[in-house]
């Protein structure tokens, strides 16, 4: 039988591969409703409180009006809104503005459910915004801390609206307090 060097050099660089390298699979899902009617009780009231709080933000630089509200899983409701600078980078967004609220008025409180709404005077607010980075890492690090998966539920003023497990998962391979020791 003939065999083509080529072709054996392939299959032995593959199977060099297969022994070095382990392959990891990070999997992700979550629910997406048509509007807001379709959303459980509890969590409808908490994304209406979030699109209520948004014009308490203070956005008049980027006139992207953020409202966050977290439910308690001792039932308080707290909610936060963006905080904006003339230095920008001072800006704080509302879910962290909230979560260091809730730190604050109720320390050691863990949180069910978060919502996030948002209105804009730019573009329209008709789709679900989601965490950014900043916020995936202090929200993952609470979850952390009172050992309990956050919740969220994402929508805009209408629109679709996501629901996630855990805000965790927004941020696979997070850089973790276990690290410092
Ligand atoms: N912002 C939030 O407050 N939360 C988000 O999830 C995304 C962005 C704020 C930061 C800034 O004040 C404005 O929205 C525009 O980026």
């Amino acid at each position: 039988m003939y065999l083509d060097p080529c072709a054996l050099t392939l299959v032995s660089c593959a199977l060099y591969l297969i022994n070095i390298m382990e392959e990891q699979k990070f999997e992700f899902s979550f629910e997406v409703y048509d509007s807001i009617d379709e959303l459980k009780e509890n969590d409808r009231q908490l994304l209406k409180e979030a699109r209520i709080i948004t014009k308490e933000a203070y956005a008049p630089y980027s006139n992207f009006y953020v409202g966050a509200a977290a439910k308690l899983s001792n039932d308080k409701i707290v909610t936060g809104t963006n905080q904006e600078n003339a230095s920008f980078p001072v800006g704080i967004c509302a879910e962290r503005v909230l979560l260091s609220s809730v730190s604050s008025f109720y320390p050691g409180a863990s949180i069910d459910a978060i919502a996030v709404s948002y209105q804009s005077k730019i573009v329209k607010s008709d789709h679900p915004i989601s965490p950014c980075g900043m916020c995936r890492q202090s929200l993952q690090e609470f979850e952390g801390r009172v050992k309990r998966p956050i919740r969220l539920i994402l929508g805009g003023i209408v629109g679709k609206i996501y629901v996630i497990k855990s805000a965790s998962s927004l941020l696979p391979l997070a850089f973790r307090s276990e690290e410092l020791g």
